[in-house]
């Protein structure tokens, strides 16, 4: 495994591991989390892809030189490591924030994305009620209240079955988020809120867009979702039953070989 930096117009220090060889797929986590979210199945999929995974700019040991940051900005600072790596074509796989960063990107510099997977993500913007519980998220956030909002967040991502039984993986996440700066969960909170909808983005679109949708997901609503699905020429569409916003770590197996089916699809030519 090679542990890799750079720096960008907004990070000093870029962190990314870039694992295995073959065609490429980057790997991006989503919010509050970092690059290990994605180890363990990037390990796996390293056996068949160039695989990278970056921690975002304010995530992990990637370096955040800036008060605010835009969605693009990061999908900047990817291109960045991409550029580094000698890499032209990508399969980019984005979790959730990573996947609304995976539709910036795919909008800014379309000619290098062989295709997108979208693991419980969406390319629609927030609606006001979800802005609105962002902006008392902020304000609780600005005032001291990371941990609480830590550790009433990161529960409520995993599905009611898999929470029974896993709390120690519970408690590792909300670790994993407390270990975000507050600087950062703000600007990330931000960023979000302030990202435009993509979904005309996908309409007729050749590229191919992997869709993995946990049935009970109750961050990024499956009926919404669902809408989008038959937008773009191909898609892959997986539900997976008895899974809400985490299958890296609900349904690592079955997200491991649908990740590994959709990338031989992309590159098959
Ligand atoms: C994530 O998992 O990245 C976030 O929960 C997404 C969101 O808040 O929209």
């Amino acid at each position: 495994m090679n542990s890799l930096e750079i720096s960008t117009d907004i990070s000093s220090h870029l962190h990314y591991m870039r694992l295995g060889s073959g065609p490429a797929m980057m790997l991006l986590h989503g919010f509050p989390e970092n690059g290990t979210l994605w180890q363990s199945i990037g390990e796996r999929l390293a056996k068949d892809f160039t695989v990278i995974i970056p921690d975002i700019p304010g995530a992990g040991q990637s370096s955040l030189d800036a008060e605010t940051v835009s969605l693009e900005e990061i999908a900047d600072s990817l291109k960045g490591i991409l550029d580094k790596e000698q890499i032209s074509s990508i399969l980019l796989v984005g979790h959730s924030m990573g996947g609304y960063i995976t539709m910036a990107f795919a909008e800014k510099y379309p000619s290098m994305v062989a295709g997108i997977s979208l693991v419980h993500s969406s390319a629609g913007a927030d609606g006001e009620e979800k802005k609105e519980t962002r902006r008392k998220s902020i304000s609780l956030i600005r005032k001291g209240g990371k941990k609480p909002f830590v550790q009433q967040m990161v529960p409520a991502l995993f599905s009611e079955g898999f929470k029974q039984h896993n709390h120690g993986v519970i408690e590792r996440q909300i670790e994993r988020g407390l270990m975000l700066k507050d600087e950062s969960m703000v600007a990330f909170y931000t960023a979000m809120m302030n990202r435009p909808d993509r979904i005309a983005n996908l309409k007729g679109t050749d590229m191919p867009v992997q869709w993995i949708i946990g049935k009970e997901d109750s961050v990024v609503a499956p009926s919404a979702v669902m809408q989008q699905c038959s937008l773009a020429n191909v898609n892959f569409v997986s539900i997976y039953p008895g899974c809400a916003h985490m299958s890296m770590l609900e349904q690592p197996d079955k997200l491991y070989s649908d990740l590994k089916e959709f990338g031989i699809f992309c590159y098959k030519e």
